[in-house]
């Protein structure tokens, strides 16, 4: 960098492991690129400063009640931060501007769902960036929103229609990413700003990239797979469940695209009775299968361990391996995976692709909707389907993807999409990754 004043960077992400995670890799690449890094968080779901020793950490208070932290209700904390926290932001950005001496604030870089920040960056003179860390396709549907809502259509009237909506062309109603208590006004607010950057699969998302600079005509920097370019072990790591890699041993004794990997990352759950159905399909498939059972998923594991049927329990003995978190990149990996069951979270569905493994869907809210229609619709590396939890029902889905030939030209196409990405992270994303950073220095020196 010319200046003799060091360049530093505000990133701020909202308390969810799934934006904590991207948020954490970007800062971690723009430091190589000779930024230094604060990361201003809430004090629920802190990130864990001492895996990331050069970066200074700053919490603020949050205003969410204990009640709301232990719902975990994403739509009510992010209404909670967006509306009480402006003052305990601005106070600690304040004291973080008059405390530098050699160095300068030159980027505030917050994620979009806590939209609150913009007008405080305004305020404070700091120009600042929306990091988006869904996909574009996804960001196009808010715009639709908007749409359907000035025609009237909004609440829809069948949330499950599979009618197409006029606006988006591939997507059905039922994929849209609404909650029933959203104003998409919200989402909108951010999306008209001049900067934007997203974590996409890049070239997998040409043309909804066009539409967005068609229609909004803001800069966009498609920068990703973040993990991909930030190869960094801790960003994955979950601060209060212990990562087990005693699953890597076992994967390690299984044959080549043998296992099916069962993770609904790190908000959606199975109730107990679910649970029970999908162990009685994952055993009776008679599949390998790793499986990612989060502690709250369930009171008391051993107690419904213990309920299962015994031919259940012995199925799940024999052929899978349960854990409370996974090393998941690690595990998408391994060349013993040939399948994986995901709520499809944009991070998972691009670490997926990212190592050529197919998808069985089973979205829960928001942009794992649409995401789930790119992979199975437009991608064709994902299956859709009935989302009944119902144990006949998941044998059946779990041996088209890891027995029938439907699952393996799906892995066969999943391959060729890993080798597209590799190219687009060496290539189109690396030239993105430039711009962003030539943007930030021209507009503060
Ligand atoms: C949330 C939203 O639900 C999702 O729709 C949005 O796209 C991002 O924010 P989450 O539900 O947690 O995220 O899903 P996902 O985006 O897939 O992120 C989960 C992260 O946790 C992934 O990076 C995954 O690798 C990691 N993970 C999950 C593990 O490392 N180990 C596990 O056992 C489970």
């Amino acid at each position: 960098m010319e200046s003799q004043i060091r360049h530093r960077l505000v990133l701020i992400p909202p308390p969810f492991q799934g934006h904590i995670t991207p948020m954490l890799q970007l800062a971690t690449i723009l430091h190589s690129k000779g930024f230094s890094i604060t990361i201003a968080h809430t004090h629920f779901n802190s990130p864990d400063p001492s895996n990331y020793p050069n970066f200074n950490f700053i919490p603020f208070f949050d205003a969410l009640s204990n009640t709301q932290i232990s719902s975990k209700n994403f739509i009510d904390i992010t209404s909670t931060l967006n509306t009480k926290c402006v003052s305990s932001l601005k106070e600690l950005l304040i004291h973080e501007i008059t405390k530098l001496t050699h160095e300068k604030i030159v980027c505030i870089i917050y994620d979009g769902l806590l939209y609150f920040i913009d007008s405080l960056a305004k305020e404070l003179k700091l120009p600042s960036i929306v990091f988006r860390t869904t996909s574009a396709t996804n960001l196009l549907t808010y715009h639709a929103c908007a749409e359907l809502q000035s025609k009237g259509y909004l609440p829809l009237q069948d949330s499950k229609s599979c009618d197409l909506v006029p606006e988006l062309n591939l997507l059905r109603f039922k994929d849209l990413p609404i909650f029933n208590s959203t104003n998409p006004d919200d989402f909108l607010q951010n999306i008209t700003k001049t900067l934007s950057i997203t974590p996409l699969g890049v070239s997998l998302e040409d043309s909804s990239l066009n539409q967005l600079q068609h229609l909004y005509k803001i800069s966009l920097f498609p920068i990703g797979p973040l993990h991909m370019i930030a190869n960094d072990p801790n960003n994955n790591s979950n601060k209060t469940l212990q990562e087990s890699h005693n699953c890597i041993s076992w994967l390690n004794n299984q044959a080549r695209n043998s296992v099916l990997y069962v993770s609904l990352g790190s908000i959606a759950s199975w109730e107990e009775k679910e649970l029970t159905e999908v162990a009685g399909g994952l055993s009776n498939s008679r599949q390998k299968f790793l499986w990612v059972i989060r502690p709250e998923t369930v009171n008391d594991v051993s107690a419904w361990s213990e309920s299962l049927s015994e031919d259940v329990k012995e199925g799940m003995a024999a052929r899978g391996c349960v854990v409370k978190w996974a090393p998941q990149n690690e595990v998408l990996a391994h060349e013993a995976v040939g399948g994986f069951w995901s709520h499809c979270g944009w991070n998972s569905t691009l670490e997926s692709l990212c190592e050529g493994v197919p998808i069985i869907c089973q979205p829960y809210f928001g942009d794992q909707r649409v995401n789930a229609r790119l992979l199975s619709h437009v991608w064709k590396v994902g299956l859709e389907w009935c989302n009944v939890i119902e144990k006949d029902e998941i044998e059946r889905v779990v041996r088209r993807l890891m027995v029938d030939q439907e699952g393996e030209e799906m892995r066969q196409r999943a391959m060729k999409l890993k080798h597209v990405i590799g190219q687009a992270v060496t290539g189109s994303s690396s030239d993105s990754l430039n711009g962003l950073v030539k943007c930030i220095l021209s507009v503060n020196i």
